[in-house]
């Protein structure tokens, strides 16, 4: 929808008051939102252009917006833990997720990194996202298509391993967000081509030092470096000027690499993409 425009009826909108404090709120004619500063009826809502102020039933003046991507990740309903918005842009930065590019994606989880995928890609490109768990998958069907109105025509949900995905779309970008990535190195072994990347999203350091060993093991990649990210928000009002007192601390560990070719790269036409 365009920035601004009137909302309709099945949008999602982002109701704030004066605290900073948000509700996410799917219009539904004829529903009621409820809050402890009172009600608002969500044919209120409908039909008002973004950013209009909504006044609750006992006068509580609320904005009404669209949700950023970064507020809906954070507010929406959860099956899997999500990827943080503070990481998503990092990762799509060092990963190099750019119009028009095929990625592979897993494990779905709850959609959130889908959708940032699906921004960066593009009309031109495709995000094949892959779940192993249905319950899992139909979550993020859900969470996709209450944003967007419907899932994009990028982006490919599937349910399964991805292992086998990744040699079958042979995609110039792998974004891994799942517990044991190693298994995936050597279909991304086969399938990028050379300058292609991988990047993954880990918890722990010992997960970290497991993939990064398997990583060198295969002799295929370069470039690899693993870093993690601290957003630090501040107090900005009158005189007090700090850092908040209360940050995430931990979320991941973002791992990229990118493919290398052997010996120079020469290799006979149908060999797969140069790998030995
Ligand atoms: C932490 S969640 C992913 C969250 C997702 N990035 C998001 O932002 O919403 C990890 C998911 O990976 C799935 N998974 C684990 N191993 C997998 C595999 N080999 N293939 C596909 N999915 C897998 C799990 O079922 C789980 O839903």
């Amino acid at each position: 929808m365009p920035t601004g425009s009137d909302f309709l009826d099945g949008e999602v909108c982002l109701l704030t008051d004066r605290k900073g404090r948000q509700h996410l709120v799917s219009l539904a004619g004829g529903v009621q939102f409820q809050m402890d500063k009172g009600t608002i009826e969500h044919d209120d809502i409908i039909g008002t252009p973004e950013g209009s102020l909504i006044t609750t039933n006992r006068g509580t003046p609320l904005v009404a917006l669209r949700p950023r991507l970064a507020d809906y990740v954070l507010r929406m309903k959860r099956g899997a833990a999500v990827m943080y918005p503070k990481d998503t842009g990092p990762l799509l930065t060092w990963a190099d997720i750019a119009p028009g590019c095929r990625v592979v994606e897993a494990g779905t989880g709850s959609g959130a990194l889908t959708l940032a995928l699906s921004r960066a890609v593009g009309g031109g490109g495709r995000v094949v996202s892959v779940e192993r768990r249905d319950d899992h998958a139909k979550h993020a069907r859900r969470m996709i298509s209450s944003f967007h109105g419907s899932v994009p025509d990028n982006i490919d949900l599937r349910v399964g391993d991805v292992e086998p995905v990744i040699d079958e779309v042979r995609p110039d970008r792998i974004v891994l967000d799942l517990p044991e990535p190693w298994h995936a190195i050597e279909p991304a072994r086969r399938a990028l081509a050379g300058g292609g990347t991988i990047a993954t999203y880990l918890p722990t350091i010992p997960q970290v030092q497991t993939y990064r060993e398997a990583l060198d093991d295969a002799r295929t990649f370069t470039e690899i470096s693993t870093f993690e990210i601290m957003m630090r928000t501040w107090t900005i009002e009158g005189r007090s000027v700090r850092p908040d007192h209360r940050m995430i601390g931990h979320t991941g560990f973002i791992t990229v690499a990118r493919k290398r070719l052997k010996d120079g790269g020469k290799h006979p036409a149908g060999a797969s993409n140069g790998t030995d």
